[in-house]
C-alpha cells in the first residue's frame, strides 16, 4: 500500500465533509464565522477525522452518520489551536502556514472564533440524528465528545500545562497526564466515537481508547521533539516554542533520543494493541506505523 498516497486521498475527501458542515458567513456577525472558516480552512493534517472513519470501517461502519462527528471533532481540534496560540497561552503568530487567527482578526474574534467553534461542533455533532436516528450509539457518541474536550479531557490538560510553565519539578507522572489529557484525550474521543458508532462491543472500544490514548502521548511527544527539530516551512507553526515559554517538555525532560526512543516504543505498543482485536484495517495500521518519526 502506497500510504501517502491513500492518505492523500483520504484527505482530499475529508476536506469536502468538513467544508460541507461550515456555517456561511452572513449576518451582522459573520465576522465570527469568517473567522471560524479561516481557521479550520487553512489546513492541518486532518488526523482527527481520518482515525475517527477509518476506526467507525475497523468496526463496519459504512453510513454516513460518522461525517457530522468528523466535522465536530476537527472543530473541536481547531478550536483548541486557536485558544493555544493566543497571547495569553502559547502566543504563536503561525498556524497551518498561516498567521494565526487572532494575528488576523484580533485577540478578541480569535476568543470568540474558539468559543464558536467548539459549540458549533456540538450543533454539528446532533445532526447525526436526523441521518441515522435509530443508531443507539449516537447518545454514547456526544457523550464522549463532549467530556474528552472538557476538564476530563483537553480544557484539563491544557489547564496543567499552562500552570506548569517555569516549573522545575516536573515529573514523568505528571508529564504523563499533561499529555494524555491535552493531547490524547482528542484522539480517545475520535477514535471511541468511531467504534461507538460502528457498533463495537465495550471490550473492542476499551482497547481502542487505550490505544488511541498511547497513539496520543507519542503524538504528542513527538510534537515536542518537531518544536526542536523541525521547520516552520514543513510544521506551518513555529518552533521552538516550548522554549520560548519555558515549557518542561518530554525532550526537556528525558533528552531528544530517549524522546525518541519512548515515542516510537509507546506508538508501537498502540498498534500491537489494536491488532490483537479480531477485526482489521489495514490502511489504519498503515497510518499509525506512517505516524512514527513523522516529519509534521
Ligand atoms: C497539533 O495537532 C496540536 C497537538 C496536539 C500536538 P496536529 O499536529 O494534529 O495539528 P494539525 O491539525 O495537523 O494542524
Ligand atoms: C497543545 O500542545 C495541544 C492542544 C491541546 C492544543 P502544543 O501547544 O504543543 O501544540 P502546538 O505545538 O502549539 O501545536
Ligand atoms: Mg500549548
Ligand atoms: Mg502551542
Ligand atoms: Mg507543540
Amino acid at each position: 500500500m502506497d500510504v501517502r498516497a491513500e492518505i492523500e486521498k483520504r484527505t482530499g475527501e475529508i476536506e469536502r465533509v468538513i467544508a460541507s458542515y461550515l456555517p456561511p458567513e452572513e449576518g451582522y456577525q459573520k465576522t465570527v464565522m469568517e473567522a471560524m472558516n479561516y481557521s479550520v480552512s487553512a489546513g492541518g493534517k486532518r488526523l482527527r477525522p481520518m482515525l475517527m472513519q477509518e476506526t467507525y470501517r475497523l468496526f463496519g461502519g459504512s453510513g454516513r452518520v460518522i461525517e457530522p462527528f468528523m466535522a465536530a471533532i476537527e472543530m473541536i481540534h481547531t478550536y483548541s489551536l486557536v485558544h493555544d496560540d493566543l497571547p495569553a497561552m502559547d502566543n504563536d503568530e503561525y498556524r497551518r502556514g498561516k498567521k494565526t487567527t487572532h494575528a488576523v482578526y484580533g485577540e478578541a474574534m480569535g476568543i470568540l472564533a474558539g468559543d464558536a467553534l467548539l459549540n458549533y461542533a456540538y450543533e454539528t455533532a446532533f445532526r447525526a440524528f436526523a441521518l441515522e436516528p435509530e443508531n443507539p450509539g449516537i447518545v454514547p457518541a456526544l457523550r464522549i465528545l463532549a467530556r474528552k474536550a472538557g476538564i476530563y479531557g483537553m480544557v484539563g490538560g491544557q489547564t496543567i500545562d499552562v500552570e506548569s510553565e517555569d516549573t522545575h519539578d516536573m515529573t514523568r507522572e505528571k508529564l504523563d497526564v499533561i499529555y494524555r489529557l491535552k493531547t490524547g484525550a482528542l484522539l480517545e474521543s475520535s477514535m471511541l466515537i468511531g467504534a461507538v458508532l460502528a457498533g463495537a462491543s465495550p471490550d473492542e472500544q476499551k482497547i481502542v481508547e487505550e490505544s488511541a490514548g498511547a497513539l496520543g502521548l507519542s503524538f504528542q511527544i513527538e510534537d515536542d521533539i518537531l518544536d526542536v527539530t523541525g521547520t516552520t516551512e514543513v510544521l506551518g507553526k513555529p518552533v521552538g516554542s516550548d522554549e520560548k515559554n519555558h515549557k518542561a517538555t518530554y525532550v526537556t525532560f528525558a533528552g531528544l533520543n530517549k524522546a525518541r526512543e519512548d515515542a516510537d516504543r509507546i506508538s508501537k505498543w498502540a498498534i500491537a494493541h489494536m491488532e490483537s482485536l479480531p477485526v482489521r484495517n489495514e490502511f489504519l495500521i498503515e497510518l499509525m506505523i506512517h505516524l512514527i518519526g513523522r516529519e509534521k
